[in-house]
Order: structure tokens, then C-alpha cells, then sequence
């Protein structure tokens, strides 16, 4: 399965959430997470430095090479295609291209038969790369921040989702929203929670990672979460969002 983590809105937890649920995937089988953002934090948080590669997801992006030539390993279990900055280019060289949405798409067709999951951690925004992401994605996780303007950005994000089910990829499906930063005894994110369950009819809402120090530390060491710390209630999100996959995957 191919499973994109997207929202337009900066700094909600795209990037830690990518790394907490291929980290825990890559326990079960075969996983790849792919680094769609030229910010390149899911490389930098998975302690690998993109720059000392030969390839990055550009080089794959715009078929200079082969995904399986780009594939590093990571000390988790889990293969990445690593980003730099140097995918802030890809946007123009694809511009041009009649199939500039499908990209990734065709890019990632190797791979599907290697790996068992497939995780791909959007930049914030709408733009090209993102459109790539969900037009290559059969599930799209949504992250939102506990916080009043999150939801707000959050219609226009599904309706791009409906656009690009018609236009792009018929296949696309919502997992859910997944709520982040929460803490969970103040009436903000008790309010932004109960606005989340009731407005969006039909997607699933998960629950809601708590706000912790433990995730921006353990960005900083380069470590998956359960790696991390065993704190349960920081990890256990996480891992109600894998067993959600695990089962879809059975079905
Ligand atoms: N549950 C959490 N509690 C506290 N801090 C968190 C939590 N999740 C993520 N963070 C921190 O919030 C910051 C933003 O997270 P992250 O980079 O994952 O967001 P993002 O959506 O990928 O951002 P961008 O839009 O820039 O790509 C990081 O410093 C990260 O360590
Ligand atoms: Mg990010």
C-alpha cells in the first residue's frame, strides 16, 4: 500500500508522524518511506544525510535513475529515498512534462513489488510534489494540529482530495485525520477534537497524539519514537494508526 501523509499547513507533524508509522511498519515487513519534501526532515530525522548520497529523490523524481539505485538503508529496518534541497527543482523540471502528476507515480512502480508499504511524507503544500503524492497514494493521513485555525485549512485540503479523485487518481482514499500536539486536559483541544469528529462525516479521526518533549528530541537523535522512548501514551497513537493499516491491508 502506498500511504500519503499531507496537509497544506506547516509544522503540524507530516514529517514525525511519517517516521513513527514507518518505523513501526518497517517491524512488520518490507517498508520504504520517501522524503517529498525539500526541507528534507524525514532524512534528517531518520538520521541519514542526504547530501552524502549519490541519489536523492530527485534524481528518481525526474527519472535520472532508477528508484532501487536511490534506496538507503537506515540503522531501522526501514529503507528511505532521502531528500535535499535539491528537489526544490523538480517542481519547474516537471512543469513542462505532459505527465508531470504521475511522476512519482511511475517512479515508485519498481518498488511496489519490494516493499509491503510504502510512506511518503508531503511538503507543506498543495503544489506539484504534494499532487504527485496523492495521485501515486491509494491512502492519504491527514495530520492536524489540536488548534482552532487547523481546522479551517482542513476544507480546503479535502476539497483538493475530491478534485484529485476525479481528475488525477479514483483509487485515493482517506485513512483519517490524525490529531497532533494534543494536550488533552485543555479545553482547546478538547473543543478542536469533538469540531474534528462531528464536521468531518465519513472520515475516520484517530487518537490523538498527546504533546510531548519526546518528539522533538527524538528527531533530534534520528529515532523512530517506540525507538526512542517506551513512554506508551506517546507511542501508542502511532501504533492504533498501524494496526488500522495492517488491517486494511488484510482485507
Ligand atoms: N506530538 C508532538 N508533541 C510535541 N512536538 C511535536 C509533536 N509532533 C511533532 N512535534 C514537533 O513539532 C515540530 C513540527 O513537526 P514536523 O516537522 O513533524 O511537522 P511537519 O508538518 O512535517 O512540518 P513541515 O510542514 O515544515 O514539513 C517539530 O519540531 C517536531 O519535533
Ligand atoms: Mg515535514
Amino acid at each position: 500500500m502506498i500511504i500519503a501523509i499531507a496537509n497544506q499547513k506547516g509544522g503540524v507533524a507530516k514529517t514525525t508522524s511519517t517516521i513513527a508509522l514507518a518505523g513501526l511498519l518497517a517491524e512488520e515487513g518490507p517498508c520504504l518511506a520517501v522524503d517529498l519534501d525539500p526541507q528534507g526532515n524525514l532524512s534528517t530525522g531518520l538520521g541519514v544525510d542526504a547530501s552524502s548520497l549519490p541519489y536523492t529523490t530527485y534524481d528518481v523524481i525526474t527519472a535520472k535513475v532508477g528508484i532501487t539505485e536511490a534506496i538507503a538503508p537506515t540503522r531501522f529496518g526501514l529503507s528511505l529515498l532521502a531528500t535535499d534541497i535539491s528537489l526544490v527543482k523538480a517542481e519547474k523540471d516537471l512543469l513542462s512534462q505532459p505527465d508531470r502528476f504521475y511522476a512519482l507515480k511511475s517512479a515508485l512502480e519498481p518498488a511496489k513489488s519490494q516493499f509491503e508499504q510504502i510512506l511518503i511524507d508531503c511538503p507543506p503544500s498543495l503544489g506539484l510534489l504534494t499532487l504527485n503524492a496523492l495521485s501515486a497514494a491509494d491512502w492519504l493521513l491527514i495530520p492536524v494540529q489540536c488548534q482552532f485555525f487547523a481546522i479551517k485549512g482542513l476544507e480546503g485540503l479535502l476539497e483538493t482530495i475530491d478534485s484529485v479523485k476525479s481528475r488525477l487518481n479514483p483509487n485515493l482514499r482517506v485513512l483519517g485525520v490524525l490529531p497532533t500536539m494534543a494536550e488533552t486536559n485543555t479545553v482547546i483541544t478538547q473543543d478542536v477534537l469533538k469540531l474534528l469528529r462531528s464536521q468531518l462525516e465519513g472520515v475516520r479521526v484517530f487518537d490523538p497524539v498527546p504533546k510531548s518533549v519526546r518528539f522533538p528530541e527524538s528527531n533530534m537523535a534520528g529515532e523512530p519514537i517506540h525507538v526512542f522512548t517506551r513512554e506508551w501514551r506517546v507511542v501508542q497513537p502511532y501504533r492504533e494508526v498501524v494496526r488500522e493499516l495492517l488491517m486494511l491491508e488484510e482485507a
